[in-house]
């Protein structure tokens, strides 16, 4: 089927699927105390944290404080394969809990909430998503990272903001047509970049898609020194007026290294704490979630992230519970895509850096 000529049925999630943003808020004192607690269980459980830029900050200083990791999704998976810890703590949502144990079975993975979701692994249920791709076997399946290990075990690549780009002209390149779930944001914008063919599944960010772009042309005109920097997870029209559109590693590192002083950032808020460690004397904006058709589901801040706080932390490594467990025939085939991907980010790492044959 050609893709212009497809219609895929919505798969956003409506309002009263989304769950209110609620932040943990603890005294000094209860702070102190778990915080202790929590080294002192890592310790015991022989356990490593890694949590994801949008978790709280008192959650990214722990992790970075006891030998763990704070990252984006490419590179939370990557460092899960490399830590030696018995057990893994993913500070996160579900499918990133999901990967770590995918990539390491004989791990231990465990959540502070299990109910952590994603409104883009919520709008691909695998039964419609397999019969999806049933209908198009001339199409290479390509995913994103933010889906079921169900849904990464029916495709054939998975990919991550940080490397979707690079990944899909690859894959054009080599003539390929392509199915593209779950976010139609990402993906119009992949196909944008590339004019690649493909049909896109229709989900969406509840965080990301209620950026606004005629709120953030206001807020351009009146800091026409800041630039603009745009998770791609993001609205089209949001997209184009960036001056970066990236992974959040990647907007961390272009508030660090661009040399403007101000800034507008549309994606989450909580990315905000790692760029004000990083560059301490720059100004961060928020792009607006105000303008025509507003409706603020999540405020700029991910409800399901929002659910990782210090003390269901504390309670899983005390208790054990909360663990991670995938079918072993859907781990095995879910393995193969996301280690293509990981494969395939090292030999462009490689690349860039002019040291392909190492
Ligand atoms: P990154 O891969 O950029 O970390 O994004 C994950 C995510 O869920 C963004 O909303
Ligand atoms: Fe999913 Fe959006 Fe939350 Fe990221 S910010 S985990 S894409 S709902």
């Amino acid at each position: 089927m050609n893709a212009a000529a497809f219609v895929m049925k919505d798969h956003s999630l409506t309002p009263a699927q989304v769950p209110p943003t609620v932040v943990e808020t603890l005294d000094s004192a209860e702070k102190a105390a778990l915080v202790a607690r929590i080294q002192r269980l890592l310790k015991e459980r022989d356990a490593t944290l890694v949590a994801h830029y949008y978790t709280s900050p008192e959650l990214q200083e722990l992790a970075d404080a006891t030998g763990g990791y704070v990252s984006d999704s490419l590179d939370m998976a990557r460092f899960g394969t490399e830590c030696r810890s018995g057990t893994l703590i993913v500070a996160g949502v579900r499918f990133m809990g999901e990967t770590a144990k995918i990539l390491n079975p004989e791990k231990r993975v465990l959540m502070p909430d299990l109910g952590a979701e994603c409104s883009l692994d919520l709008g691909c249920p695998i039964d419609e998503f397999a019969a999806f791709c049933d209908q198009h076997p001339d199409r290479t399946v390509v995913v994103y990272a933010n889906t079921s290990a169900a849904v990464k075990a029916r495709s054939d690549w998975v990919v991550t903001s940080g490397i979707a780009l690079d990944l899909v002209k690859h894959l054009a390149e080599k003539g390929e047509k392509l199915i593209w779930a779950p976010d139609r944001h990402l993906g119009a914008y992949v196909q944008q970049e590339t004019g690649v063919d493909m049909l896109l599944w229709n989900g969406a960010c509840v965080v990301h898609e209620a950026f606004k772009a005629d709120g953030l042309r206001q807020l351009r005109a009146e800091h026409p020194d800041a630039q603009v920097l745009v998770h791609p997870e993001s609205p089209l029209d949001v997209i184009a007026q960036a001056d970066l559109v990236g992974s959040t590693t990647a907007l961390v590192k272009a508030v660090t290294e661009l040399p403007a002083k101000k800034f507008i950032i549309a994606t989450d808020n909580g990315l905000f704490h790692k760029m004000k460690l990083a560059a301490p004397d720059k100004i961060l904006l928020e792009a607006p979630i105000v303008g025509k058709g507003a409706t603020c589901v999540s405020c700029a801040h991910c409800p399901w992230m929002a659910m990782n706080g210090l003390r269901n932390l504390a309670r899983v490594l005390e208790v054990g519970d909360h663990e991670i467990r995938i079918d072993e025939a859907i781990r095995e085939r879910a393995a193969l895509p996301i280690r293509r991907l990981l494969d395939f980010a090292k030999q462009r790492r490689q690349v860039v850096l002019g040291n392909n044959d190492a």
